[in-house]
C-alpha cells in the first residue's frame, strides 16, 4: 500500500476543523484525525475489522448505564486512563501519588465521624486505616474530607452485588485539627474487573487476565489544595506486577499489620484477626499546581500548531 494513500482525504478531514472556535477542540481534534487515519493506513485495516470496531464500541455502549460504565473500563484496560493521570500528576516529590478513578466510585458516599466503620454488614477481615492529610512541609491539614470505598471480601462493590446494603463499604470522612484520621474497614481483596461484557471478551481474545491487586480507594480533597485520587494496594498481593489496569505505583503499596489478640482487638471496636494501616497522604497546594508536562505554563501552552 502506497504510504500516501487517502493523504487527500486527511486533508480533507483536517481542513474540515478550520470553523471550530474552541482552539483546543481544534487541536485535539485534529490530532485525533492525524492519528487515526495514519493507524488505518498503517494497519491497512480491512472493512470487516472497522465493522467488527463500530460493533464493540456499540456493544461497549450498549451494556453501559448508571451502574456500568464499560467505556471507563475500556479506557483502563488499555492503558489510557493511567495515561492521562500520568501526565496529569506527575510522580516524584513530595506529593502522594495519584492512580485512577475506576468506574465503582459513587459521590453521596455517608459522612461517618473518626473512628466508624464504613463496613454495614461485617464481612471481611477488619482493617484500621489511620494517618495524617498533610501539605508538602509536613503541616497537617484540618477539615481535609476523605472519601474511601472499596469491595467486599467477595471481591464485589455494592453497586455490583444485591446481598449488600447500598452504599456499603463506602464513607465520608473528615480530619481533625491535627490533620488526623481513621477508620475501620476491611483489609482489600484481590477481584476481577468486570469481564462480562465487551471488555472481558477483548481480554480473553488477548490472552489476559481481569484481575486488579487488593486496593481500597480515596479521594482526598481540602480547600486551597488539588484534590488526590488514589488507592492504597496491600502488600504482597500476586497481582501488583500485572494489574488489568495498570494502575499500581510503588509508593502506594502498604503493609497491612495483622494482629491477633482479642484485648487489641477489643480497643479498636474490632475482632481479631484484624489488621491496621498507617498512611500520611500529602496533598498539593493549588497555588503550586502544574500544567501537564510539569511546567507552570497556562492551558493555551498546549494548544499548539497543527503539524502536517
Ligand atoms: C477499580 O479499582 O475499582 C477499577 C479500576 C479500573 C477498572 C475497574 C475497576
Ligand atoms: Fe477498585
Amino acid at each position: 500500500m502506497r504510504e500516501d494513500a487517502g493523504s487527500a482525504l486527511t486533508a480533507a478531514a483536517r481542513r474540515s476543523l478550520a470553523g471550530t472556535s474552541d482552539p483546543r477542540l481544534r487541536f485535539v481534534m485534529d490530532r485525533l484525525i492525524a492519528h487515526l487515519h495514519a493507524f488505518i493506513r498503517e494497519t491497512e485495516l480491512t472493512e470487516a475489522e472497522w465493522l467488527r470496531a463500530i460493533q464493540f464500541l456499540t456493544a461497549t455502549g450498549q451494556i453501559s448505564d448508571d451502574r456500568r460504565q464499560e467505556f471507563i473500563l475500556l479506557s483502563d484496560v488499555l492503558g489510557a486512563s493511567m495515561l492521562v493521570d500520568e501526565i496529569n500528576h506527575p510522580a516524584g516529590g513530595p506529593v502522594t501519588a495519584s492512580t485512577v478513578l475506576g468506574p465503582f466510585y459513587r459521590p453521596g458516599a455517608r459522612d461517618l465521624p473518626l473512628g466508624a466503620s464504613i463496613s454495614q454488614d461485617a464481612r471481611g477481615e477488619p482493617a484500621v486505616f489511620s494517618g495524617r492529610v498533610l501539605a508538602p512541609g509536613g503541616t497537617p491539614i484540618p477539615g481535609a474530607l476523605l472519601d474511601v470505598w472499596e469491595t467486599n471480601e467477595n471481591g464485589l462493590y455494592e453497586q455490583q452485588d444485591p446481598d449488600q446494603p447500598d452504599m456499603n463499604l463506602r464513607g465520608r470522612f473528615r480530619t481533625d485539627a491535627a490533620g488526623r484520621y481513621t477508620f475501620t474497614g476491611i483489609k482489600p481483596v484481590s477481584y476481577a474487573i468486570p469481564d462480562d461484557g465487551p471488555v472481558g471478551t477483548l481480554l480473553r481474545a488477548l490472552g489476559r487476565h481481569p484481575y486488579r491487586p487488593a486496593h481500597i480507594h480515596f479521594i482526598v480533597s481540602a480547600q486551597g489544595y488539588r484534590p488526590l485520587t488514589t488507592h492504597l494496594f496491600v502488600r504482597g498481593d500476586p497481582y501488583l506486577a500485572s494489574d488489568a489496569v495498570f494502575a499500581t505505583r510503588d509508593a502506594l503499596v502498604v503493609d497491612f499489620i495483622r494482629h491477633d489478640t482479642p484485648t487489641e482487638a477489643a480497643a479498636h471496636g474490632v475482632t481479631a484477626p484484624f489488621y491496621t494501616v498507617t498512611y500520611d497522604f500529602v496533598l498539593q497546594p493549588l497555588d503550586t499546581a502544574t500544567a501537564p508536562g510539569g511546567g507552570t505554563a497556562p492551558q493555551s501552552a498546549r494548544i499548539k500548531e497543527a503539524q502536517p
